[in-house]
């Protein structure tokens, strides 16, 4: 029995550091020149990879679904699985390709992101296996097309079971998927976890907490980059502020706060200290580079 399963996205990240100054809110680079890397760094990244590696790192029993293929960057993904003592459920497909991102970061340490979604959004249902899904929660972050369809699918069968389900979902999915598409997913969750852009996006009352509670999750999380972190379970409110740090590389910040709060709730922490693990895992990984560096690695249960 796994403590939690991650479903989402796996891909090989890869970090091009170059001088190119930023020009009016663009990177941009001159037609026919070469430009040289300064610094070029390789990293498993992804909401589904990212997540799975929080949650096994604080102790949690965990599983991952997601699509890879059977190329190099696909055994890449493996390793880091098999290293992060997560145990990979979903799918190898032959002849595909694994997803790919290219990051473009600039001489003022923005980026701009180049991203091949490869084989992540094809998982279709009749892929999944079922009998080895026996888990006390299920995570899902941002997948489209086919592959969104079959979290929808089972998160609905896994909640009939009494699996606790959790959702943080990006604003290309709710853009893409809106209220109505979105409603069914909702309506299962246990903990909604979404920025303050994608909450708006979602809830036309002021009240976004309670907006957002009224689509049906039980517990509502909105973060507000280094603004108030806000929190509504229909009882009570509760706000934390982030620490004031220094931003290394943000990519990563997202999944690590949500992954921290849902393994607090899995470990059956109270709200407050839920949130202070989501923000202890967020900042930990803002302070350095890379979407995984330094998740933390602690005993929850
Ligand atoms: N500049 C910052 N300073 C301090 N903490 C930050 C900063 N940016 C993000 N965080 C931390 O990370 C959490 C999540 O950040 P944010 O609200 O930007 O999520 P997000 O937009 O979903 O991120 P992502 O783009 O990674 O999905 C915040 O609640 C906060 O704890
Ligand atoms: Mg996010």
């Amino acid at each position: 029995m796994f403590d939690i399963i991650s479903f989402g996205s796996a891909v090989v990240d890869v970090f091009a550091g170059t001088d190119i100054p930023e020009k009016k809110k663009c990177i941009a680079y001159p037609v026919g020149s070469k430009i040289l890397i300064k610094d070029l760094k390789f990293d498993i990244g992804g909401g589904g990879t990212n997540t799975a590696v929080a949650f096994s790192r604080l102790g949690l029993k965990t599983g991952f679904i997601g699509k890879i293929g059977d190329d190099k960057q696909g055994q890449e993904i493996l390793n880091l699985l098999k290293k992060e003592k997560i145990k990979f459920l979903g799918k190898i497909e032959s002849r595909a390709n694994s997803g790919y991102s290219i990051i473009l970061d600039s001489r003022e340490k923005n980026r701009t992101i180049l991203t091949y979604k490869g084989i992540n959004n094809e998982f279709r249902f009749s892929e999944l296996n079922l009998r080895k899904i026996k888990t006390r929660w299920l995570y899902l972050s941002s997948l489209l097309g086919e592959s969104f369809k079959t979290q929808k699918k089972l998160a609905g069968i896994l909640h009939k079971k009494g699996v606790k389900i959790a959702y943080n979902p990006s604003e290309y999915i709710i853009r893409k998927y809106r209220k109505k598409k979105l409603s069914e997913i909702l309506k299962l969750c246990d903990v909604l976890i979404l920025n303050k852009d994608e909450a708006k996006l979602l809830v036309l009352e002021k009240d976004l907490l309670k907006g957002l509670r009224n689509l049906g999750a039980k517990i509502v999380v909105i973060t507000d980059k280094n603004k108030l972190i806000s929190c509504f379970d229909g009882e009570k409110k509760y706000y934390l502020k982030p620490h004031k740090i220094k931003v290394v590389e943000r990519t990563g910040a997202g999944d690590a706060f949500a992954s921290g709060f849902v393994a607090g709730q899995v470990a059956e922490k109270n709200i407050m200290e839920s949130l202070k693990l989501g923000l202890s895992e967020s900042e930990s990984v803002i302070k350095y580079f890379g979407a995984k560096n330094k998740l933390l690695r602690l005993k929850l249960r």
